[in-house]
């Protein structure tokens, strides 16, 4: 591993981000998925958007727990570009929000740094928004809100459906997999067009098993706070985990959302007893993993029960776990995480973490 941290060469605060507004799913049936991801993740159902509504060719719902914002939609009608985007993908992140003071300058900025413009911007009640494409056919959208003080965005209404809490609290990282050779595209587009600055870089020698490889960096914005890990394939002997998402998801995409929580053994408690599936790894894991990792806060029995994941550095310690893909694709997977100092991405748990998505992928028939 390599840690990086060099600079980007787009003067400070040209771009400056607030915070992750929210992420867009385009889902199939956008009533069902809420449900599930209502009780699945622990969330409440806050506004809505569709035909009751008045708007006659799609339906919206804003999930939320505390600064988590997952906002699920559907098409009405089959000619509707979100068909398209649903059957060439299946269900998977549409759009990944940024909120910014201004959404103007935001779009101009960036589209003049070389990003492709999708919406220019458009206001609506005081709210502008603006859309660049990102990998894929993900777009990045920048939100301005205003003194907007609605539910959500104008056009919708509020819902007050509550769900069970979890303790999920904000979102930590977004990971994309992106083509093999296309890593060091994106990686400028973060750092030329967006302003980020690399953090990490993990190679094979940090993430290779037996059959797979990948190759990682980590684009972190002036904060610190909003993170977007890359991913691209690399030489193995059999199909590694990107490639078979970018088979099923039909090119690169988000590949998996980092939920932080303050108690990862509360949240995923919870999330367990609620259907959520998660990636196992061997007993052996935790025999190892206590001597690597030492002393921590939580109880390591639990820790092992739940299957959860601990890897310290320098800065102190994490916890993480992996849920399974979340849709019938093996493509959209979500991770639970607790930090208590590391701002790593638990390097030690790799190569673990692989073999155990390479054994989900061989009763897949994809490996
Ligand atoms: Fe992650």
């Amino acid at each position: 591993m390599e840690t990086i941290t060099q600079g980007s060469k787009v003067e400070k605060d040209s771009l400056p981000l607030k915070r992750i507004d929210h992420m867009e799913l385009w889902v199939g049936n956008a009533k069902q998925a809420a449900y599930f991801y209502r009780n699945a993740l622990g969330m409440d159902l806050v506004a809505y958007s569709g035909p009751e509504t008045g708007v006659r060719e799609r339906a919206s719902y804003v999930l939320q727990r505390d600064k988590v914002r997952l906002v699920l939609s559907t098409p009405i009608r089959s000619e509707h570009p979100m068909a398209d985007h649903i059957h060439r993908h299946g269900d998977g992140v549409h759009a990944i929000a940024l909120e910014v003071d201004d959404a103007r300058h935001s779009f101009k900025v960036t589209t003049e740094r070389g990003a492709q413009p999708v919406q220019a911007p458009a206001e609506v009640e005081g709210v502008v928004t603006a859309s660049i494409a990102m990998y894929g056919d993900t777009v990045l959208t920048f939100v301005e809100r205003g003194d907007y003080a609605g539910p959500f965005l104008p056009g919708y209404e509020a819902r007050d459906v509550k769900g069970p809490d979890f303790g999920i609290a904000a979102i930590d990282h977004i990971v994309g997999n992106v083509e093999l050779g296309k890593m060091n595209h994106w990686v400028d587009f973060f750092a030329r067009v967006m302003g980020f600055s690399q953090l990490i870089h993990f190679d094979d020698a940090d993430i290779s098993t037996e059959y797979s490889a990948l190759m990682s960096k980590v684009m972190q914005d002036g904060t610190g706070k909003i993170k977007f890990p890359i991913n691209e394939p690399a030489d193995g002997r059999r199909k590694s985990q990107i490639e078979e998402y970018l088979e099923f998801y039909n090119g690169p995409g988000v590949q998996h959302i980092a939920l932080l929580t303050g108690d990862i053994i509360k949240t995923v408690t919870a999330m367990r007893d609620a259907g959520m599936e998660f990636l196992k790894v061997p007993g052996a894991y935790y025999d190892e993993a206590q001597k690597r990792v030492g002393e921590v806060k939580e109880d390591f029995n639990a820790i092992r029960q739940l299957g959860i994941l601990v890897d310290r550095d320098d800065e102190g310690y994490l916890l993480q776990i992996f849920t399974k893909p979340v849709e019938d694709r093996p493509t959209v997977f979500y991770e639970v995480i607790q930090r208590r100092g590391s701002r790593g991405f638990g390097k030690g748990n790799f190569k673990a973490l692989f073999e155990a998505i390479e054994r989900e992928q061989a009763k897949r028939g994809n490996l």
